[in-house]
């Protein structure tokens, strides 16, 4: 399989066609993004950790029946994925409350939830990723109510499988956030997870400390963000002290470097909100 053009270049990745039209390869860059894209920086090292996180937990995830989007890791940077129609959704579970939820309803950070609590986002950045209702997903047809019922089922089998994997390497899985698409094979579709779960789109923290260990460390200016990731990839066993990645300085602290938005690639995909596989 031969690697084709940029379709599509977002905040945190890359996607790129290959010969085979059902499957992409998804790059991991090291730009990090917060706040809707207002806060910006390089951070060397993290998209080979996000690669080979995501790797690990959808592939476990596949070995447990979720159906997703993940093909095989290519190298350090790059998988193999199969193009979907992205749902423009963003679904996000809370186990904890922390982040946006604490400002907008003033609970205090850290409390726990009795349920998983799932919350749907608009992805449009042009919009802010605004909360919106389920009734909204109807209204304006972003997704059926039984495409809905599906992904509600598959994240909460996500949610129980990821509390109990972070929880066995003393990590307290706060919340996520997952995107999901349409995939056709066989005349066929179905709704499979997308995109990737790293300490990117978690919120983990450890279980004694509550010491952050994921994006938040970039949000609140922490520092360590590498360390941090790196600490998370060798407690679910992915790193080992003489790994390939320490090669390329992932374990160095970050460099931060200001970065350039390419707006043709933002502006084809706001209008188009996903990539729609042609056929
Ligand atoms: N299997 C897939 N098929 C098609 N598109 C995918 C797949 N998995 C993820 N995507 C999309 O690819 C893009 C990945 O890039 P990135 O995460 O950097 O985007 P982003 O800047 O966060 O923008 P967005 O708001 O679209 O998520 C996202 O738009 C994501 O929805
Ligand atoms: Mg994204």
């Amino acid at each position: 399989m031969k690697k084709g053009k940029k379709l599509y270049e977002g905040k945190a990745k890359i996607i790129y066609a290959t010969t085979d039209k059902d499957l992409v390869i998804q790059y991991f860059k090291d730009d990090a993004t917060a706040f809707n894209n207002l806060k910006k920086s390089t951070i060397e090292g993290k998209g080979v950790l996000n690669n080979r996180i995501s790797e690990h937990i959808l592939s476990n995830l596949g070995q447990i029946g979720i159906k997703n989007h993940l093909v095989k890791r290519l190298n350090m940077r790059e998988q193999v994925i199969k193009l979907v129609e992205i749902i423009p959704i963003e679904f996000i579970v809370r186990n904890v409350a922390s982040g946006s939820i604490v400002k907008r309803l003033g609970i205090e950070d850290g409390t726990v939830l009795k349920e998983p609590l799932i919350e749907y986002c608009l992805k449009d950045d042009n919009l802010g990723d605004p909360l919106i209702a389920e009734d909204h997903i109807y209204a304006f047809e972003w997704a059926t109510k039984n495409e809905i019922e599906k992904v509600r089922k598959m994240i909460l089998r996500i949610n129980d499988f990821m509390i109990g994997m972070f929880r066995g390497v003393g990590i307290k899985l706060i919340d996520f956030k997952l995107e999901f698409g349409r995939y056709k094979s066989n005349g066929k579709t179905e709704i499979i997870l997308a995109d990737e779960i790293s300490p990117d789109t978690c919120r983990l923290w450890d279980s004694v400390t509550d010491k952050k260990l994921d994006k938040d460390r970039f949000r609140k200016d922490l520092g360590d963000l590498i360390p941090a990731y790196t600490e998370v990839a060798k407690r679910l066993g992915i790193l080992h002290e003489q790994s390939n990645v320490s090669a390329v300085n992932v374990t160095k602290l970050s460099s931060i470097k200001k970065r350039k938005w390419n707006e043709s690639v933002c502006n084809y995909h706001i209008k188009k909100r996903c990539f729609r596989p042609t056929g």
